[in-house]
This record gives C-alpha cells, structure tokens and sequence, in this order.
C-alpha cells in the first residue's frame, strides 16, 4: 500500500519530534498527530513555532516549514484516524501505580483506549504501528482488541520502536543508527513492512532499515535501553569506588573507552540517569523476566535500577554529610532541574529525588534551569508525596538565573549537564556565598582546579 496519509495519537516527546520528520522528509505524505489534551495541541498550534510545547534543538524550524503544508496538529482523532492509512500510537505507558504489577508493569491502559478507539472508527484497512515502548507480546493484545471489537476490517500491526534521545531528537530522527520495524512474517505482513520501509527510505538508506518479527522488534527497544543504562549504573558503581582508593573515574572511563570493543560512549559517571525510558523499561523487562519464572535474569537487571537509586541518595548525603552533617535551613542551589541538557524534559530526573532528601532535612533549595519552570518543579516533587505541596512550595524557590540563584548559597550542586554552565563567571558566585562554598557537580562538567584556585570546595562524582 502506498501511504498518502498519517495519522498519529499521541503529540508528546516522541510523537511530535517524529511526525515533524516524517512530514519534512515526505512532503507527499499528509501527516496528521491527535492528541486528548487540548492544551497540548493549541500550543503546537502556536503562531509562532518557537512555543511549540516541546524544546528540541532544529524541531521549531521543521514545524515552521511542514506545519499548514502537510503536518497538522488537531483534537479530532476520529476524523484523522478515520482518513489515516496508517496510525501511530505514540501514548505515554507510564509504570502502573496500582494493582498487580504496581510499580513494575507498563500500564497499558492507553494504548488499550487508542485500540478500541482505533477499532470503532475504522472503515478500511488500517496498518497501526506501535511507536511507544511497550512490554513484548503488546501487539498480540491491541491485535486481539482491533480484530474483535473493529467493524470487520483488517488491521496489520507493526512494531517501530524509537530509539531518539531527548535534547538530539532531531539530529538522530534525520539521521539514525538504524530504523526498526517488526511485523508478521505473513504476506500481509510483509507488505505492511514494506509499506512502513517506503516511508521512511524517503531519508533513511535502506541498509539501515532492519525488519524482524514483532516480538524482536518489542524485546530489542527494551534490551537496547537497558544496556545503555546498564553502562551508566557500571561506571557509576565504579565511581564509589573511585572515590575510596584514590582513582579517577573520568580517567577510569577514558582508558576503558578506548577499547573499541567497549567503546567511549555511555561512561560518563553522574548524579544517575534520568528520564521517561531507561527506568520504565528496564521495570518491564524485570517484570517480563519475572512473569515467566526467570528470577536470575530479573534480578540481574533490577541491580541496575536498585545502583541508580543508591547513586541519587549518596550524592544528596554525600552534601549533607560536607556542610557539617547538618543542611537545615541552609541554602542549596540547583543548577539544572531537567534530567540530561537540552530539553525542558524533568521525567525522573535525578534533581527531584536529591531535592526531595535535602528537604526531608529542611534545607531551602533555590533552582535555575534555563527550561524548567517552577510549576513543573513544584508538581514534579508533589508527584512524590512525600509531602504537602504548601510545604514543597515554602521550600522551594526558583529563580531566572543562576547568579541571583547562588547569591549566598552554602553549597552548589550541578544537577544538569547544561553547557551554559560552564562559561559562568565563578568568582562572581563564589564572592556572593556562604563560606566555606561548596560545590556537588554531579556531572564532572566544571574546571576543579580552576574552581579550587578561586576558593570553592570541589566534590565531583567519583575523584
Ligand atoms: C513516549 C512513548 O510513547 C513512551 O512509551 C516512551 O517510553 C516514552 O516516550 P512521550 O511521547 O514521551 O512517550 O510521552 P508524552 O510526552 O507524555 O506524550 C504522550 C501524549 O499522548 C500526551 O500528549 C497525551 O496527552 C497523549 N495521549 C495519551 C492521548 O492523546 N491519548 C491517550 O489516550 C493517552
Ligand atoms: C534514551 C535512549 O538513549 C534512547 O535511545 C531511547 O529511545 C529513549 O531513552 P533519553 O532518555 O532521551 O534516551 O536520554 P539519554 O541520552 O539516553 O540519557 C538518559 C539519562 O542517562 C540522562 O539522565 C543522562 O544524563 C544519563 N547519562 C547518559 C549519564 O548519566 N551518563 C552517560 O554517559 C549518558
């Protein structure tokens, strides 16, 4: 089939970014992203592109170009999924926070709601393409849901998993490692298979487009994630103990890394890793493993969640411990908020647990994130529950630059690894805080010896 038309549900960090793509490259192509949230649509509806609801370096000047011309963005999701060829489902699958499998299991109620939708509406044959991460065998599920409840037509449901990293999007939607695409091994199959490759070998060699089955497909967007984080918490677990003999675990990671067989990438020591993918997934993978008896191999991958948890809460007592085993009522500067540089993303960010500990010991802390607002801090750590939002708000101030957030701060803790950082003038910070001034770099991002010639106390993570 050749496909004219696009729908796709869901205008989040995924579906936004790669619809803006597939339109850009496919000007044949009318690409169409639905979403239930009003809101989210009017901003990406915005006059100017610069408002669209998501910061990704190169992504408001695609919107300029495609939007109006074949990318459109609209609340009308039977229409769009009523006129799509083919239909994305790129909803959130956040971890349950109830029932069975709380905590652990993607809920999966969404993509349940978008199938049933998807089967009410649908007149003709229909190719869904699952975009959102989601635990193997999904397919089977929303195939069952569309093949019973639908009005009798045929659907063919693919698995494209997305392997973008938030901050890059654009950069690896134009030119990625690779393209993904499971299917059934069927004739129908195949040729819905084709019908995706078509698509995206508007841009994309077709050496880089991998098909397998659908399970592959589902499993290797799990496994790839979980080996990158998987790395982190190894390089991470070797900057505790960097931190005992006396090692250096940048230099550690650099010798490591120049083995091609291990590579550079994926190293670097920090705070812990953040963001909506690399936990998520790797919870399913341990629940997965654990539904189908395979204790050794949920366990085995559970450590690297269980290092991650422990890298966040010994960084915040590391800061404790420093300012004299005692951070009450002291101020604490955050420089950063989102959890990895260039995105206004904060989903798991390290800075929310760190924040969360020191407030536990009544420390003020005061933010600046070039991208975060405060009113996604603030409902970032009432999602914790760890307390009422009056007292999160009195313990929580944010302000629209660094220098006014540092003035007499006793401590520092860089929790991003924003590039702006970098290029501050340190003297100036240091000359309007507490003394002695501390700085937490959380990730090895600032000069150490030039910060210690000015007068701080420098902690990085594993030196
Ligand atoms: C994506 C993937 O879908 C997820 O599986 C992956 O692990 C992370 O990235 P993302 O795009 O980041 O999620 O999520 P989000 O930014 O929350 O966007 C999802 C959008 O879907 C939201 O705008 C939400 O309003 C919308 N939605 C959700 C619907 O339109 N319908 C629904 O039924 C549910
Ligand atoms: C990840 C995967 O990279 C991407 O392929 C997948 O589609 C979605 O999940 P993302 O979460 O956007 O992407 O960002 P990523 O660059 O992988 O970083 C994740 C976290 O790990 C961030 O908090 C980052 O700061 C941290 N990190 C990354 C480290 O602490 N050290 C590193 O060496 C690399």
């Amino acid at each position: 089939m050749k496909i004219t038309k696009i729908c796709c549900i869901g205008a989040g960090y995924v579906g936004g970014p790669t619809m803006a793509v597939i339109a850009q490259k496919c000007p044949h192509i009318q690409v169409t992203v639905v979403d239930l949230n009003e809101q989210r649509i009017a901003d990406w509806n915005d006059p100017n592109p610069e408002n669209i609801p998501i910061y990704e370096p190169g992504l408001s000047e695609i919107v300029a170009e495609a939007r109006g011309r074949n990318l459109f963005f609209s609340t009308d999701v039977d229409k769009a999924i009523d006129e799509a060829q083919m239909i994305f489902i790129s909803v959130n699958t956040p971890t349950k926070t109830y029932g069975k499998g709380k905590g652990m299991a993607a809920d999966l109620k969404y993509i349940e709601l978008c199938a049933r939708q998807i089967a009410r509406v649908a007149k003709q044959n229909k190719i869904v393409v699952e975009k959102s991460t989601l635990p193997v065998r999904t397919a089977e599920a929303i195939k069952s849901i569309l093949d019973n409840t639908g009005n009798g037509v045929q659907f063919q449901i693919l698995s494209n998993p997305e392997f973008l990293a938030e901050g890059t999007a654009v950069a690896d939607l134009l030119n990625p490692d690779r393209i993904l695409i499971g299917g059934d091994t069927t004739q129908e199959g195949e040729e819905a298979i084709n019908s995706l490759v078509e698509v995206y070998s508007n841009w994309v060699s077709k050496d880089r487009i991998l098909t397998t089955n659908v399970w592959s497909s589902e499993l290797s967007k799990l496994t790839a994630n979980a080996f990158l984080a998987q790395r982190i918490s190894s390089i991470n677990a070797m900057s505790e103990l960097c931190e005992k003999t006396g090692a250096n675990v940048n230099e550690v990671a650099k010798a490591i890394g120049m083995d091609s067989r291990i590579g550079p990438k994926f190293l670097k020591a920090s705070v812990g890793f953040g963001g909506s993918c690399f936990q998520k997934d790797i919870l399913n993978l341990v629940y997965i493993a654990k539904s189908y008896g395979l204790n050794e191999v949920a366990d085995y991958w559970e450590q690297v969640i269980i290092m991650n948890d422990h890298q966040k809460r010994r960084f915040s007592n590391k800061i404790v411990q420093t300012l004299y085993n005692t951070v009450a009522d002291k101020k604490i500067t955050f420089l950063g908020w989102a959890f990895k540089k260039d995105t206004n993303d904060t989903r798991e960010s390290a800075a929310i647990y760190v924040a969360d500990d020191l407030i536990n010991e009544q420390a003020k802390i005061s933010v600046f994130d070039p991208k975060v607002s405060k009113t996604k801090m603030l409902s970032d750590l009432d999602y914790l529950e760890t307390r009422e939002n009056k007292n999160n708000l009195d313990a929580l101030s944010v302000f629209d630059n660094a220098y006014d957030a540092c003035k007499d701060a006793h401590a520092i803790a860089i929790l991003t690894e924003w590039d702006e950082f970098t290029t501050y003038d340190w003297k100036r910070i240091y000359d309007s805080m507490h003394k002695p001034a501390f700085i937490f770099d959380g990730r090895n991002i600032l000069n150490a010896k030039q910060l210690e010639s000015i007068g701080f106390v420098y902690n990085g993570i594993g030196a």
